[in-house]
């Protein structure tokens, strides 16, 4: 069958209607001819896959990565860059625009950097002497040589497994962002680790340290952080400074007297900003995190912050006179117990740092004591769908 793309949904697929049903193609770009053949069909939707392209669009590029289509991490590998970044910010406009009701014209641009060698971060799945990524929404490992997102030094690193005998689980690759340190987990077993110990700053291997090091060094702006194996660091290597920059932005200069750091990781934002307020606590509940946190809190000489251990839903309703929230959840948002504690807390500003849009519509239209000042939309996750955004909330 050949049909015409309409558009591109959420994820970065074709859309097309097929006797009015709509229809799901991976691969497919807005006016593109293609013939394309029924893969799953559901009582709402299609899904299709292209087997021939009639006519491409003029924004289709040649897809670099090998594993392109196969190992499922970057699915907008085909559109350029340019195309890309327009992509995920008419996403969020439309997104924020269908279900929250907020004017798209509030959506204030993406900033984006680069587009290859940005992830400081890897995991790669094994079993017997085969090392990979797992190929899309399956447990089947395909081995890989390189990847184009992470930066050299992991490539450099899976260079090494791949030409040693081993019989790995799981192997965990994290870099800092200057890109200097690199640190390994392993799960499972290797024949020789002499190179990977010159190499690796840090390598673990079944929860041993074979390294003196056990936490490689990010910085961000004139932060140092302390990162170990477990705990969260943002991905992107030189975003992450422009998108607490943004955050910064919004808190100095305010005065602001005490602030809560919701879903704070291991206290980066928190940290960044302790110099611009009085008092900050932070709130997450990982303990590898807060571990680090409190790290993280030495190294930079900070003493105006602390840090909680537990979930921000059991602990919000704790605090009071407030005046600045800064939240950073996971995909699924905020839950609605914590979105009435941020009600009846009441601050002046809510700064809210999103992965996901979808969640963070639902979220603002829920905080409906709030007003949207403006959103600004980060690349953090380029040929991926994803994107980060930073919503400025004010007190009505
Ligand atoms: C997107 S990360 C944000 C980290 C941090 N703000 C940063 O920039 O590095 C989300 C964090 O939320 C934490 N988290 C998830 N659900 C939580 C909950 N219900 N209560 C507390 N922390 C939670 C996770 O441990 C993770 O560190």
């Amino acid at each position: 069958m050949i049909v015409e793309v309409a558009k591109l949904d959420n994820f970065g697929r074709g859309i097309t209607y097929i006797n009015d049903k709509i229809c799901f193609i991976e691969n497919a770009l807005p006016n593109e001819k293609v013939e394309i053949k029924i893969i799953n069909e559901t009582k709402k939707y299609l899904d299709a896959k292209v087997i021939k392209y009639i006519e491409k669009s003029p924004l289709r590029i040649e897809e670099e990565c090998p594993y392109s289509n196969i190992c499922g991490g970057c699915n907008l590998n085909h559109i350029c860059f340019n195309e890309e970044n327009k992509f995920k910010l008419d996403k969020v406009k439309d997104i924020i625009k269908k279900y929250a009701g907020i004017d798209s014209s509030l959506v204030k641009g993406i900033i984006y950097h680069d587009r290859n060698h940005y992830r400081n971060k890897l995991i790669l799945h094994g079993k017997g002497n085969e090392l990979g990524l797992y190929k899309e929404k399956t447990n089947e490992i395909i081995p890989i040589s390189s990847c184009l997102i992470v930066n050299p030094k992991i490539n450099e690193i899976i260079k090494i497994l791949n030409n040693t005998p081993k019989e790995i689980s799981e192997a965990i690759i994290k870099t800092s962002n200057d890109n200097s340190k690199v640190m390994l987990k392993i799960i499972g077993s290797i024949s020789d680790t002499s190179i990977l110990e010159k190499v690796c700053d840090v390598l673990i291997i079944n929860n041993k340290y074979l390294t003196k090091e056990k936490e490689i060094q990010p910085s961000i702006g004139n932060k140092k952080y302390i990162e170990g194996i477990n705990s969260f660091f943002q991905v992107n290597n030189t975003l992450t400074k422009e998108l607490y920059d943004e955050v910064l932005l919004n808190v100095k200069d305010k005065n602001y007297n005490k602030c809560l750091d919701l879903y704070c990781g291991t206290g980066t934002i928190g940290i960044y900003i302790s110099d611009y307020v009085k008092e900050v606590i932070g709130i997450d509940y990982n303990e590898s995190n807060i571990n680090d946190a409190n790290k993280n809190k030495e190294l930079n000489n900070v003493n105006n912050i602390s840090f909680i251990c537990d979930k921000v839903e059991n602990k919000i309703n704790e605090f009071n006179d407030i005046d600045l929230v800064i939240v950073d959840p996971p995909r699924a948002g905020l839950d609605n117990k914590t979105k009435n504690y941020l009600k009846e807390i009441n601050p002046e500003r809510i700064i809210y740092v999103s992965c996901d849009p979808i969640t963070l519509a639902r979220d603002i239209k829920d905080l409906d004591t709030y007003k949207v000042n403006y959103i600004k939309v980060f690349n953090m996750f380029p040929r991926t769908y994803h994107c980060e955004s930073v919503c400025i909330l004010e007190r009505r």
